[in-house]
């Protein structure tokens, strides 16, 4: 599946589509809000778009403060105007637990439509953001994540990928998706597959948050990313020894989490000094090459 669905409409102009909403990972209602917009909006940059017009879907509990709900809505907002966006409207539903996401219409040319299909064998793997926010926000609801893991984590999570795919697009990228609930081996898993092709993992180039080790060695790990690894696991090739907490770190379902690009390797250079220049931390993290019988090829630290 790729990100968002995309429909022509001209010869220059194709609609991307996508409707994204969860329950909060985060206690400040304000910082959900904002979480809540990037990971939708994520999905049209993920796709080479630009985000033009979002509504908003929420679902609040009858006995909850409805200033709670004004909050999220508030911080969903920030984030949509940030995109250059338009909120036009929206529905809210009674429901036991809040929930909050948005529905995005973007635009993109149909010809630079960038999907998770595209990568060709001898090209570099991209990532433009740290994984671990699922394993933080376990941490955060168990009350054993510290200030300085939350903050990064939070800072990662409402961080727009609006740059780096201006950065992708500029340097034309191959194939890209954004990394979200599947975690960095399912959504890798997804490339590979679509662009039939084997992808080589570094994992000591795979940049972790700070505390998403120290937690991970405490089991203090997502369902989500042990339901994760249980699925790619027999996909994945794991040269020497991998550690099992490497493992969930790397199945750790995201929120909002960083483009994974696909490049030519002859632009690779001129594109992490691109993200750069963007304020965008990019780092290589794999290359691709020729299918074998695994998806995925992860090389120890
Ligand atoms: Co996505
Ligand atoms: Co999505
Ligand atoms: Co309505």
């Amino acid at each position: 599946m790729d990100d968002a669905g995309v429909y022509k409409i001209s010869n220059d102009i194709a609609l991307v589509q996508t409707l994204d909403f969860f329950t909060p990972m985060v206690d400040d209602p304000y910082v959900f809000g904002q979480v809540a917009a990037v990971n939708s909006l994520n999905d049209v940059y993920a796709m080479g778009g630009k985000p033009l017009t979002a509504m908003n879907i929420a679902c609040f509990p009858k006995n909850l403060d409805i200033e709670v709900l004004s909050l999220i809505l508030k911080g969903g907002h920030l984030k949509i105007q940030e995109a250059g966006a338009i909120l036009l409207g929206g529905h809210t539903v009674e429901d036991n637990e809040p929930k909050y996401g948005l529905s995005v219409t973007g635009i993109v040319h149909p010809e630079r439509v960038i999907t998770n299909a595209g990568a060709q064998p001898g090209q570099a793997i991209v990532l433009t953001k740290p994984i671990g926010t699922g394993i933080i926000s376990t941490g955060i609801k168990r009350k054993v994540a510290d200030s300085k893991s939350i903050d990064e984590a939070i800072n990662v999570m409402t961080t727009l990928n609006d740059k780096a795919s201006k950065a992708m697009v500029e340097c034309d990228a191959s194939a890209c998706t954004d990394i979200t609930g599947f975690g960095l081996l399912g959504h890798m898993l997804e490339m590979a597959e679509a662009s039939n092709v084997t992808i080589e993992l570094e994992l000591s180039l795979v940049p972790i948050l700070y505390g998403t080790l120290e937690l991970a060695g405490k089991d203090i790990v997502p369902a989500g990313a042990k339901n994760n690894l249980k699925f790619v696991e027999n996909k994945v090739g794991w040269q020497k020894n991998v550690d099992n907490t490497y493992k969930e770190i790397l199945a750790d379902p995201q929120t909002a989490g960083g483009l994974l690009i696909s490049i030519d390797s002859k632009r690779v250079d001129e594109f992490i000094n691109l993200l750069k220049e963007y304020g965008v931390e990019g780092h290589v993290i794999g290359k691709v090459i020729q299918p074998t019988d695994k998806n995925i090829i992860v090389e120890g630290k």
